[in-house]
Formats: structure tokens, sequence, C-alpha cells
């Protein structure tokens, strides 16, 4: 570690509190120059870093900027051994990690950004990062004997992971939208991307890409027009270290369902939050778009419809448009 990633872990674990130069520099074993150019530097990245003559230096309750240090202090001990890499500005995610993936590395290992200038979504859809409102993450994991079918779990767990760690962090209700979009308010403010890698001896997973993006705050600019009555932000107002605290809410509570024995669990909380059974919607499958009532979800979180000639149905893949 830096003496900088040194001094942020002693910020981050010691919100609001003050620390004399010279307590820094002991605690760091670094020289007081070090510790002021340090404190410069994190100044410098946009950390509310206090300075008050007699008293020392603390970081503010009011910064909200994503740092490993920042994740590491509120994660479960049983994954305090991830690999998180944050980053200020990739093309995508998700294309990282898979490089990452396909050289070999790890279970656990999580690359997180402020921006990506080529955000990918379902569908081969763009997905709008822009810098610093939102959070874009990609996980890689390593699920032993996952079939295709059981894929989907990944994207569903993690949809009811996300809506827990907001709830726990703003005093918003977060709903799933099947089978990846979560909203709040009405607005879609999360949406999950999983890409996998597949045996073609076995059919079975060889890894998994778990891609999710979360609108924190509503852009500057505003949204793009095509997604403007659609998209929105978990919060109206900017707060103090809630994506730190947001990422770790929801890695805690991702790991949890992953690693229960009964990996079927979470599926009672998704359809309690899905915004689709008992509604009228529009399901376009392969291109084909047909009217369709919800009728419920499985446990394997497939959607189960009813069309208007009374055939029923069990969908694994699709987009839905709910119908007024
Ligand atoms: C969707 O709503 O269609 C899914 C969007 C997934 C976006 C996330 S942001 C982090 C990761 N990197 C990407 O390029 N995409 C996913």
């Amino acid at each position: 570690m830096t003496t900088k990633e040194k001094l942020l872990e002693l910020f981050e674990t010691n919100r609001d509190v003050f620390f004399s130069g010279e307590d820094i520099a002991q605690k760091l074993a670094i020289s007081r120059t070090a510790v002021w150019k340090a404190v410069k530097a994190l100044q410098s990245e946009g950390y509310a870093i206090i300075a008050v003559t007699n008293r020392g230096y603390c970081l503010s309750d009011e910064t909200d900027i994503l740092s490993a240090q920042g994740i590491y202090k509120y994660l479960r001990p049983e994954i305090q051994d991830m690999e998180i890499c944050v980053m200020d500005i990739v093309e995508s995610t998700n294309t990282l990690v898979r490089e990452q993936a396909n050289a070999g590395k790890p279970e656990g290992y999580i690359v997180l950004a402020n921006e990506q200038t080529n955000g990918r979504g379902r569908l081969n859809r763009s997905f709008f990062s822009p810098k610093d409102t939102g959070i874009y993450m990609s996980l890689l994991l390593r699920p032993e004997n996952y079939s295709g079918q059981q894929a989907v779990r990944i994207t569903t767990m993690a949809a009811v992971a996300m809506c827990e760690a907001i709830e726990a962090v703003s005093d918003e209700k977060a709903e799933i939208k099947w089978v990846n979009d979560i909203f709040v308010r009405g607005k879609k403010v999360c949406g999950i991307l999983t890409e996998g890698s597949f045996n073609l001896e076995n059919g079975l997973l060889d890894y998994a890409v778990l891609g999710v993006g979360i609108n924190i705050y509503q852009p500057e600019t505003g949204f793009p027009e095509e997604i403007n009555s659609t998209a929105g932000a978990v919060f109206q107002q900017r707060q103090g270290d809630v994506k730190n605290r947001l990422v770790s809410e929801f890695l805690n509570r991702f790991y949890g369902y992953y690693s229960a024995a009964s990996q079927t669990d979470y599926v009672e909380q998704y359809r309690n939050r899905s915004l689709v059974i008992g509604k009228s919607v529009t399901l376009t499958s392969f291109n084909e778009a047909r009217n369709a009532f919800v009728l419920g979800i499985d446990e394997e979180c497939h959607l189960l419809v009813r069309y208007p000639d009374g055939t029923e149905d069990r969908c694994s893949s699709g987009e839905i448009s709910i119908r007024f």
C-alpha cells in the first residue's frame, strides 16, 4: 500500500476523528512531511479533510468517494479477502473483468469505476455511465456446478441484494422489474448484466461476470433523451459516505445468498419485490412481442405467463413492458 492509501485507510476507518500530524506519522511510520503531502494529495482528489490547529486532521463525513478502503471497512469478515480495484474511468468494467477471468483471476475479484466510456447493457444496448453520479461495478464469480439454467440465479440474487442494499442506505423502497431492472419511485435506477463463459464439454459455467450499474445521483446534465422518461437516481440530494456503504451492503447480502446451502432462499424476496406479478405486460423475446398476463415467478426465477389465447408459458429471458 502507498502512504496515501494507508492514510486513507486510517481516515476511512475513523471518520470524523481527529489525528494530529505527529500521531499519523507514528502510526504509519512516516515523516510529518510525508503526512502533509499525503493529506494534500487526498484533498486534491476531493476528500474533505479538515485541518484544525491543535487538533490535527479528520476526514469529514461529507465525503462520498468510492475507494477500496471505504468498502472494506463495511464488509463482513467472511469476504474481507476479496480483491477490490477502484478505477476512475474505464471502457467497461465487465470487459475488464472478463479479460482478467480469462487470464485466471480467482472468484471475488471486483472492479468498480466512477465512469465508463462504453458501458454495456442487455440486448447489445449501451449503458449510460456518466462521471461520478453512478457506480459501475463487475464481480468475478466461479460457481461450482452451475448449468445455463441456474446462471439466471446470479442476476436475480443480485437484484434482491441490491434492493436490500438501497433500502439499507436510503429511505426508499426498491422494486424489481423482471428480470434485472431495479426501480425506485417508479424509475429505473439500476441495471444488471451477467455475462458468462461455459465449458463446452460439461455445459457448466466456467465463470460469470456480474455487472451492476446504479444511478446514485441525477447526472449534472440530466439523462439522455431516449431514457429520460424511464431513468432515475436513488437519491435526490448529495449524501455523505453512501457509495462505499451501498457497495458493501450489496456485497454482504449478495454473498449471503450466493453461499447459502439452499440457493433458492432469496426467491420469495424476489417475488415480493416484483413489479410485474398480476400485471398485463408486453413480453418481447427473440424480436417477437406478445401481450401476456404474468401469473407468477417460479423457483428458478422464470416468468410464468398466460397469453390471450389461454396458453401458458415459462420464460427464462425477454424484455417486459407493463401495460396500464
Ligand atoms: C441493463 O440495464 O441492460 C444492464 C446494465 C448493466 C450495466 C453495468 S455497469 C457495470 C457493468 N459494465 C458494463 O459495461 N455493464 C455493466
